[in-house]
């Protein structure tokens, strides 16, 4: 039993007699895992349901979860070992992590203030105080990074452009310029158990990431360093029959949206990113105005669960000090990340919601 009267997330996942005839399919497969027919299955469904920003095909390579995914990309995107990729700093930490552990250098950069990520106008801005190879903007909390604005920035900037979109799958417009990557963890909307995606227009790409997700072998003989991060046919059984409950499973997330906004456009001090109000969030965060731990507190006594996704920023992590950081004003200062540690509250959102709890989560938090 939860300690928590409300939770903050719950899985919305198929329930194991809807899928239990595929199961004793794969059974009967004897085909368990290392690119197996629901495997197959998966990713060309998957292709089909993602939307490319000029329908252009798009090439799916599922991995075993979307940290994998991340490496991959990178590792297969043709830069150099060492080459200086700038990351927001909120974001969670697999996303400096990948490019730590692709050997490149990260540059921990500070979050537009109405966007709470990147945007290519501050990323512009901040090329006056650093230079940078590449970058990886986040859609933050499942909030869908505008593709179009990206694709004019690698066309004014020509710097290449890598998206975590890890918890937008479903709303995320994927662009034949953009290597794109997704999760498909239990807790996101899209939820699967463990899962990634990469999702590129680069025909080299896709085949140099399979490769190096099955160890980089070619022919029984290791041709580059790869590691095993092959997603298994358990999961693409989930993601298959996820496909048909999407529909009503996104319905129910939107429902509850709409209802909080209108519960949340009633408090004086506390509010979304009105920037997505738009957009279908996949946690939410609300912007308390400086007053993150007084929320939180009463949010625990009342025993409401509160997160603070992806915080604290990156910058302000030990590990991380000797990277780069940089802002609007100059190197070594992020204040609207700081802004936001102290701001942002994870509030319950999750489709078991009733509109009850809703409406005393927003009474409370008021
Ligand atoms: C922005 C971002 N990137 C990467 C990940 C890692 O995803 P996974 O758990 O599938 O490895 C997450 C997970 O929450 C995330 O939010």
């Amino acid at each position: 039993m939860s300690e928590w009267a409300i939770e903050c997330l719950k899985p919305d996942l198929p329930s194991v007699e809807t899928y239990t005839s595929l199961l004793a399919e794969m059974d009967s497969n004897q085909w368990y895992t290392n690119f197996g027919p629901f495997v197959q299955k998966f990713e060309a469904k998957m292709a089909q349901f993602l939307s490319s920003t000029d329908g252009a095909p798009l090439n799916v390579v599922s991995c075993n979860n979307a940290t994998s995914a991340l490496e991959l990309m990178l590792q297969n995107s043709g830069l150099p070992k060492g080459a200086k990729v700038m990351v927001p700093s909120v974001t969670f930490p697999a996303t400096i992590l990948a490019v730590i552990r692709s050997e490149m250098e990260p540059v921990i950069a500070d979050v537009c203030e109405e966007e709470w990520t990147l945007t290519p106008a501050g990323v512009e801005a901040m090329l006056d105080y650093c230079d940078i190879d590449a970058v990886m903007p986040v859609a933050s909390f499942g909030y869908a990074l505008d593709s179009r604005a990206w694709e004019a920035f690698i066309d004014r900037t020509g710097i290449p452009v890598f998206f975590d979109s890890a918890a937008a799958l479903g709303q995320q417009e994927v662009s034949p310029k953009i290597p794109t990557v997704f999760s498909m963890h239990a807790t996101k909307p899209f939820g699967i158990g463990e899962g990634g995606l990469i999702v590129t227009a680069s025909d080299a790409m896709a085949s140099s990431s399979k490769l190096n997700s099955n160890f980089g072998f070619v022919q029984g003989l290791i041709k580059d360093i790869g590691f095993n991060a092959k997603l298994a046919e358990y999961f693409a059984i989930v993601g298959l029959t996820q496909f048909e409950r999407w529909d009503a499973v996104t319905l129910k997330r939107e429902q509850r949206w709409a209802l909080y906004k209108e519960c949340i456009d009633t408090l004086d001090t506390v509010d979304y990113c009105q920037a997505h109000k738009n957009k279908l969030p996949a946690t939410l965060m609300v912007n308390t105005q400086g007053r993150s731990a007084a929320v939180i507190k009463t949010c625990i006594e009342n025993k409401i669960q509160t997160r603070q996704w992806y915080l604290p920023p990156l910058h302000k992590h030990e590990i991380f000090q000797s990277y780069i950081k940089v802002g609007l004003q100059g190197l070594d200062k992020c204040p609207v990340s700081e802004y936001l540690e102290s701001s942002l509250v994870g509030i319950p959102f999750h489709n078991f919601l009733t509109n009850e709890q809703i409406h005393h989560i927003c009474a409370i938090i008021k």
